[in-house]
């Protein structure tokens, strides 16, 4: 089979590539698509009617699943754009509220706008009581993850008559309340795993305030915010808000593309999330980083992920589409300093060997010459932990971040004309036709 490619002019349906089956000598045109930036893509939406060939890709590697305006990434370059905002601007002079506006709504706000978002995000936080009983099914000791999944997968039971999802104002409902509930819900699946009573949301705090208010405060005291350490929080946030089409993300506009509630496709989300090779990473890089234990590990440590023992790997690094360094990692390794120095932290040992493993990673010819650099999780658990999460909320704060993305893109995806159900095709490789054979009569 061969491929010619006929470049045309810039827009969305420009240029053709030309397949020939070089058994038949049949060729056919192939339209090609350009966006606004980044490769242009071959449409084989009409490949298998018009070749009788399915395309084959598995981990969609170089696949396109669908048209989106919210998150670019250049992995070349190290670049991500949130709706055409540098995500190192947004993360220096934005903040989460205004980045959700702007991921939801595809401009920033002007002052009245963000008044108005600010209060219906705040106006949304609470959680009907009766979801408070949820938790009490789960044992003490439940994964946080687990504990979410199954939380806000119970949303839908609370929120199903009434979320209409072709009605653009009732899917904007259903957005905020899931942007809103998901701290609460969050420090709540907390409270739960330390016996400590769940504590209500505050109309007076921001949102990162608020959520480390539900984390941290208990009833016989008072407790305030440390700004610096609500900043970083919120800097988090910003940072894993969105992240154009990866595993959870995906996952979301696939359990949506059948029509199904938009709370029950988010815990579908929080599943795939959850996974070490996705937003488990930053909590598997604490427990790497705490198994080396010291410096003079670390060659011994990267001779076994070089020689690739078992399934070990340097946790933290390497990227599906950066293939430079992750722009996210570059913000939270100087957050990092910043956290570490108001919290009085003045040596930090697994801070000490990140840096060092990262500086001697990156010499490494298997790092370099597979391209295989930080990633936005390297440093995440280490500010974390500093503020005093514990190891096993690190995924559940990434959730909370992602939700926004999760949502937008969703709401992008009912608006798609070009929507359909998600359904991808396979190679198959198992037994062709054969009969049933009577137990008996099997050997
Ligand atoms: N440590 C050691 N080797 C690695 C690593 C790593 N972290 N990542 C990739 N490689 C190697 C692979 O073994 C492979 O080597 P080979 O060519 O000799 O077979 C090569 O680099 C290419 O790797 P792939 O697995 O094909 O890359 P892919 O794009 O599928 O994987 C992934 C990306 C899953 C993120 C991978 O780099 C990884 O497992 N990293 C560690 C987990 C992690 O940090 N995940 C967080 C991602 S960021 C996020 O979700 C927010």
């Amino acid at each position: 089979m061969d491929a010619k490619t006929t470049p045309g002019k810039a827009g969305s349906n420009t240029g053709t590539v030309t397949l020939t089956d070089n058994k038949t000598g049949r060729s056919w045109e192939l339209p090609l698509m350009t966006g606004s930036l980044g490769p242009s893509v071959i449409d084989v939406r009409r490949l298998y009617s018009d070749t009788g060939f399915f395309t084959f890709d598995p981990g969609y590697t170089s696949t396109g699943s669908c048209q989106s305006a919210i998150t670019y990434i250049d992995g070349d370059k190290g670049e991500l754009f949130y709706r055409g905002y540098p995500i190192e601007e947004l993360a220096e002079k934005s903040d989460f509220m205004e980045v959700c506006y702007l991921l939801l709504n595809g401009e920033l706000p002007n002052a009245d706008q963000m008044r108005q978002f600010v209060w219906d995000i705040t106006h949304h936080t609470m959680v009907h009581e009766q979801l408070s009983a949820f938790f009490r099914g789960f044992r003490r000791d439940a994964h946080p993850m687990a504990v979410m999944c199954g939380v806000v997968g119970a949303l839908s039971a609370f929120y199903h008559d009434s979320t209409d999802i072709h009605d653009p104002r009732q899917r904007t409902i259903a957005s905020y309340r899931m942007i809103a509930k998901m701290p609460t819900i969050a420090a709540m699946a907390y409270k739960y795993s330390v016996g400590q009573p769940f504590i209500y949301p505050k109309n007076s705090l921001s949102y990162a305030e608020n959520f480390l208010h539900m984390m941290f405060a208990v009833p016989c005291e008072e407790y305030k915010v440390n700004p610096v350490l609500a900043r970083a929080m919120d800097r988090i946030f910003i940072l894993h808000a969105d992240h154009e089409q990866n595993a959870s993300t995906s996952t979301v506009r696939i359990a949506g593309s059948s029509g199904a509630n938009p709370f029950a496709c988010i815990a579908a989300g929080i599943a795939s999330l959850w996974g070490p090779a996705h937003g488990g990473a930053n909590e598997a890089v604490l427990k790497m980083l705490t198994e080396i234990g010291t410096k003079e590990r670390i060659p011994e440590f990267l001779k076994r992920v070089k020689e690739k023992d078992g399934h070990t790997r340097l946790m933290g690094f390497g990227h599906r589409v950066y293939k430079n360094y992750d722009p996210r990692a570059a913000v939270l390794r100087k957050s990092c300093h910043e956290v570490l120095d108001t919290l009085g932290v003045r040596d930090e040992p697994l801070l000490d060997l990140a840096m060092e493993l990262e500086r001697i990673a990156l010499e490494d010819r298997y790092f370099v010459d597979r391209k295989l650099y930080p990633n936005v999780d390297f440093y995440s658990g280490i500010i974390l932990r500093a503020m005093g999460f514990p190891v096993s909320m690190f995924t559940v704060l990434f959730a909370i971040a992602r939700t926004v993305g999760w949502v937008a893109q969703w709401n992008e995806m009912i608006e798609d004309p070009m929507q359909k159900i998600g359904r991808p095709r396979q190679l198959y490789t198992g037994h062709a036709r054969r009969h049933y054979v009577p137990v008996a009569q099997r050997g």
